[in-house]
């Protein structure tokens, strides 16, 4: 029998506040009618003013502990993704850890931005495979929000706030496909297109926050391209073919990229789970807040063969594949 990370419930948290397409139009030269046809967007969550990213964290993994039915001090890992983090240091991972009540194991921050998500799921499958963790926390939360132009109609239209978190638990299986668990993740990055997707500022760069800044037509093609080879990739390597995914839960940049990974598996429209209209680009987040949404209205059901995909800054992209 081989280890398995298996997951054992998800949850999400949303702020409050929802900021529509028509009231951004009201303050910039944009409109719902562009936004809509080009991305698929309506609306954004977006957090309060002092609501942190460890606060959208810590509620969303309070949820998937409930939901999992597993107490706090069960937990011996908890990584979050994030490019939004609290503060330059401490990792975001480390408050959450406190404000849960967990007092052992370890808390550390992933940034690899809209692939973030996948390279945390890959790391805690890593711990747990080789027996150095049980019990997982995996997290998304941004505050994009916060790093947005919001004078910059071609970027700051794109974008909102929120968090999604999966407890994952080490249990048996064969080492195939058809167990329950993490059946494989696929990094990728490459640094040489840096400057397509980037925040101007940083510690080490020039000691601001600075603000998002992206080619927005050379993202969308690299995303439709790298995303389809990390899809190949996952159901080579675990010899499936696409009749064998039940459910596509992407990263939620924009419905027409989303779309076409769809058609791209043959998969009806109605398993492909779509939060972007009303989330926005939530980066990190927005694959776990999709799945906590699909996993919490019983679309995604035990036994459902699940692939998940994702491109961001640096770029990075990947895959995984899950089995509910
Ligand atoms: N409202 C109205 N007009 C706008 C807006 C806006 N919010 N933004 C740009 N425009 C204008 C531009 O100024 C341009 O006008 P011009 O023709 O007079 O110069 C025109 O619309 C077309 O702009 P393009 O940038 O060419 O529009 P495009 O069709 O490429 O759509 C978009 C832009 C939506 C950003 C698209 O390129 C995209 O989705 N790219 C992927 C980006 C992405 O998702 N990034 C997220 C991070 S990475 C990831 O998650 C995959």
């Amino acid at each position: 029998m081989r280890v398995r990370a298996q997951a054992k419930g998800s949850g999400a948290y949303l702020p409050e506040k929802i900021v529509t397409n028509a009231e951004i139009a009201k303050v910039l030269d944009t409109s719902d009618a562009w936004i809509a046809k080009r991305t698929g967007i309506k609306q954004r969550h977006i957090a309060a003013d002092g609501e942190l990213t460890s606060d959208l964290g810590i509620k969303a993994s309070q949820r998937a502990l409930d939901a999992a039915g597993v107490s706090a001090d069960a937990v011996d890992m908890i990584i979050c993704a994030t490019s939004t983090p609290d503060e330059t240091f401490p990792a975001t991972a480390t408050r959450i850890q406190a404000e849960l009540g967990c007092t052992r194991g370890s808390a550390f921050d992933i940034q690899a931005v809209c692939s973030g998500f996948i390279y945390a799921l890959s790391v805690a499958d890593s711990f747990v495979r080789t027996e150095q963790a049980e019990t997982v926390l995996v997290i998304g939360a941004e505050t994009f929000s916060r790093i947005l132009d919001w004078e910059d109609r071609s970027t700051c239209v794109l974008f909102g706030d929120g968090a999604g978190a999966l407890l994952l638990q080490a249990g048996e299986g064969k080492g195939a496909a058809s167990d329950r668990g993490v059946i494989s993740t696929h990094l990728f990055s490459d640094g040489r297109h840096h400057d397509a997707l980037y925040v101007d500022g940083g510690p080490s760069s020039n000691g601001k926050v600075g603000h998002l800044r992206m080619a927005g037509k050379e993202v969308f093609r690299h995303a439709v391209v790298r995303m389809a080879e990390a899809i190949d990739v996952a159901l080579e390597k675990n010899q499936l073919l696409p009749k064998d995914i039940d459910w596509l839960v992407p990263h939620q940049a924009n419905s027409r990229i989303i779309h076409a990974m769809g058609r791209r598996l043959n998969l009806p429209e109605e398993r492909v789970v779509v939060t972007v209209d009303r989330h926005a680009n939530t980066s990190a987040a927005s694959i776990p807040l999709a799945l906590a949404e699909a996993v919490g209205d019983g679309r995604i059901k035990e036994g459902d063969l699940i692939l998940m995909e994702a491109m961001g800054g640096g770029f990075t992209w990947g895959s995984a594949l899950l089995r509910w």
